[in-house]
């Protein structure tokens, strides 16, 4: 494999649907929106609407059985397929400005979508490994992930990120590492690592794509995870590309 694969950054899944403006009318199938576009699991799931085994009621019926506004749960389904991220531009941003750009979103972002990954895969593997064999090793690598991200992002939030707002403050005595080179090198090779697990899970899933018979619950789990290996890509691009080498040259200062 060639190259630094985290320099290519890939499009923007939410950027991708700007152009349209789709509707979603109240007497829709709530299953077929969601088969239609995975994204939208996530709205349903945060209301409390199921999508899965109660996939043949109506958007307004299944408003109307948890007290929803069924135009207000329209708007929210539209925004989430047609808001724009909020990209920034860190070229303009301080290294404290960066790292602390990273953690509140990036990290956020992991943290809060790992658990819930982790619930689908498992779930989707104990339904339907009798039907792809893939699936046992798709749910052991999201865990895998999962804890690995866990271990990394607290070693970043505790230690590295702490030492680059100190460097950034203009303050670089009595490090107990040395150089940040060192944590830096360790960052670099757990990033390395996490790639190859996103890899793995695209190989296994045949780039995230689901098969005529997958599950609303399995569509999801494929939409979640192309949709994290986009942001780990982002992710990881700021800090490699930008946030370490910046901080290395200030320290050299
Ligand atoms: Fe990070
Ligand atoms: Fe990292």
């Amino acid at each position: 494999m060639g190259g630094n694969p985290w320099q290519s950054v890939p499009h923007d899944l939410f950027t991708m649907t700007t152009s349209t403006s789709p509707q979603f009318a109240p007497e829709s199938m709530i299953g077929s929106l969601v088969a239609a576009r995975p994204a939208l699991a996530r709205v349903f799931e945060n209301l409390g609407l199921d999508y899965c085994c109660g996939g043949k009621q109506t958007l307004a019926t299944a408003c109307a059985g948890k007290g929803l506004d069924a135009q207000t749960v329209v708007a929210m389904l539209e925004a989430a397929v047609v808001a724009p991220t909020t990209e920034m531009d860190p070229a303009g941003m301080t290294l404290t400005q960066l790292a602390d750009h990273i953690e509140q979103t990036h990290h956020v972002y992991v943290k809060a979508e790992l658990p819930r990954l982790v619930e689908l895969a498992e779930r989707v593997a104990h339904k339907h490994a009798w039907r792809d064999a893939r699936l046992p090793e798709v749910a052991e690598t999201v865990v895998a992930l999962a804890n690995e991200m866990a271990s990394h992002m607290q070693k970043e939030e505790m230690i590295l990120f702490p030492l680059i707002r100190l460097i950034d403050a203009g303050e670089t005595s009595g490090f107990h590492c040395g150089s940040i080179a060192n944590p830096i090198s360790v960052m670099e090779a757990e990033h390395e690592s996490a790639g190859s697990a996103t890899a793995r899970l695209r190989e296994l899933t045949d780039g995230f794509t689901p098969d005529a018979e997958a599950c609303n619950t399995h569509r999801a789990l494929l939409a979640s995870l192309a949709e994290f290996e986009s942001d780990l890509h982002r992710h990881v691009h700021k800090e490699n590309n930008i946030l370490f080498p910046r901080a290395l040259a200030k320290e050299k200062q």
